[in-house]
């Protein structure tokens, strides 16, 4: 371990970017690109020339990202359950992946009070069937397993948590994902160990913004949902504390890893996590009144007093020192930036909804990012 600190301190200090030449031809194997952070990662896996092949539910929103980026027809898109272990297992063994990246999920955690039980058959079976049909693929050398931030049992302190901290899970969505963080350490351990040729990680990332999310109960798509029917929005939590950050900094993130991974360095078939830096923590409030300045005033919203039924924490910060030694990932934008980037996204689509201007903002929005990994470093707000 301490050889590949020092050579990744070795490397550049402005963050490393995913290799074209890594990923050009590879055949990749995602779940869940048919949802808001899979449709990002299929497209950016895409212009670095890989070849994608998607599997999960259709898109369940309305606009969805997967349509307004037209994904059905750039790369190959299969519906299907992830707790489908026969169907899961066909399209696996047909496509013979490189690489899986796992993202299927019921992800909302308020949804998992009022489903807890299709919550864990999708987070923990739905994990653990796509890690044994992984188990007889002979091409596969990498699995990345995205999990979140909420896997750690909250302490509700104001440090940030490292990889190594128990985990918990307060809420059925939470419980699920520190299940499936389980249900991955045990197929590691079992069946992708130092004899095999496959290596699993765990990714855990925060809250995340970006344009192309239109998902129910969280903040961003909130905000853009009242400002486009013109109605006060009710801000619940307003001064919980989030790692936010703009979804191209984990899955940059998720991408290292796996590159990484691919190399058969068990060292790296661990946790990571992937957050913004302590300095950059926001409140809910703090987020919303960014949007409302980035929309020109256009939100109008009102504060209200947490749901005591329903706990949630109010501070959760991700310590992403690993992340940072390792794999040489930075995080790069400001949660201004993050934000900005997202309005920019949702007031074109709103103003245009044009499919080419929308492939081509998203893309370039990727390409300012990878340009920036390249670039200096920029002091919060003013990148
Ligand atoms: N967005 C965030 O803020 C955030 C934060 C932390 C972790 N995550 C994790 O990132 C991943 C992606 O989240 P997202 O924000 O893109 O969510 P999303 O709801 O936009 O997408 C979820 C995807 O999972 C698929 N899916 C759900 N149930 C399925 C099933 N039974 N079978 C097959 N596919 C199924 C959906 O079809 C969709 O493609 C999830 O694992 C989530 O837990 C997200």
């Amino acid at each position: 371990m301490e050889n590949l600190v020092t050579a990744d301190l070795a490397r550049s200090a402005k963050g490393a970017v995913p290799s074209p030449d890594f990923w050009r031809g590879k055949r990749v194997f995602l779940t869940g690109h048919t949802g808001f952070k899979g449709c990002w990662l299929s497209l950016w896996l895409t212009t670095l020339g890989a070849r994608v092949c998607g599997y999960s539910l259709a898109p369940s929103s309305d606009p969805c990202m997967f349509e307004v980026l037209g994904l059905a027809q750039s790369c190959e898109s299969k519906i299907g359950d992830i707790r489908d272990k026969e169907n899961l297992q066909e399209e696996l063994s047909e496509f013979e992946p490189e690489i899986v990246f796992h993202l299927a999920a019921q992800p909302l955690v308020r949804q998992s009070y009022i489903t807890p039980l299709e919550t864990f058959s999708t987070n923990v079976m739905g994990t653990a069937n796509l890690l044994d049909a992984c188990r007889d693929l002979t091409a596969l050398r990498a699995i990345v397993c995205v999990t979140t931030d909420k896997v750690y049992e909250n302490r509700e302190w104001l440090w940030a948590y490292r990889e190594t901290e128990a985990l918990g899970g307060h809420d059925p969505y939470s419980a699920s994902k520190a299940c499936a963080e389980f249900v991955a350490s045990a197929y590691r351990n079992s069946f992708f160990s130092n004899d095999s040729q496959i290596s699993v990680a765990t990714a855990r990332a925060g809250n995340i913004v970006g344009g192309g999310d239109w998902a129910d109960d969280r903040l961003l798509p909130d905000c853009i949902r009242a400002i486009t029917s013109a109605q006060e929005l009710e801000i619940r939590h307003p001064g919980a504390i989030r790692p936010w950050q703009h979804a191209l900094e984990p899955l940059c993130g998720y991408l290292l890893l796996a590159e990484n991974l691919f190399s058969g360095n068990k060292d790296y078939a661990t946790a990571f996590n992937f957050g913004p830096s302590n300095e950059r923590l926001i409140s809910v409030k703090s987020i919303v009144e960014m949007v409302a300045d980035c929309w020109d005033g256009a939100l109008s919203f009102r504060l209200h007093e947490a749901d005591a039924a329903r706990h949630e924490a109010n501070i959760l910060a991700l310590d992403s020192t690993k992340s940072r030694q390792l794999l040489n990932w930075q995080p790069k934008l400001s949660a201004m930036k993050a934000v900005q980037m997202s309005i920019d996204w949702y007031k074109a689509f709103y103003d245009s909804g044009s499919k080419t201007l929308m492939i081509d903002l998203t893309e370039n929005q990727i390409a300012d990012y990878s340009r920036k990994l390249c670039g200096p470093t920029m002091p919060d707000g003013k990148d």
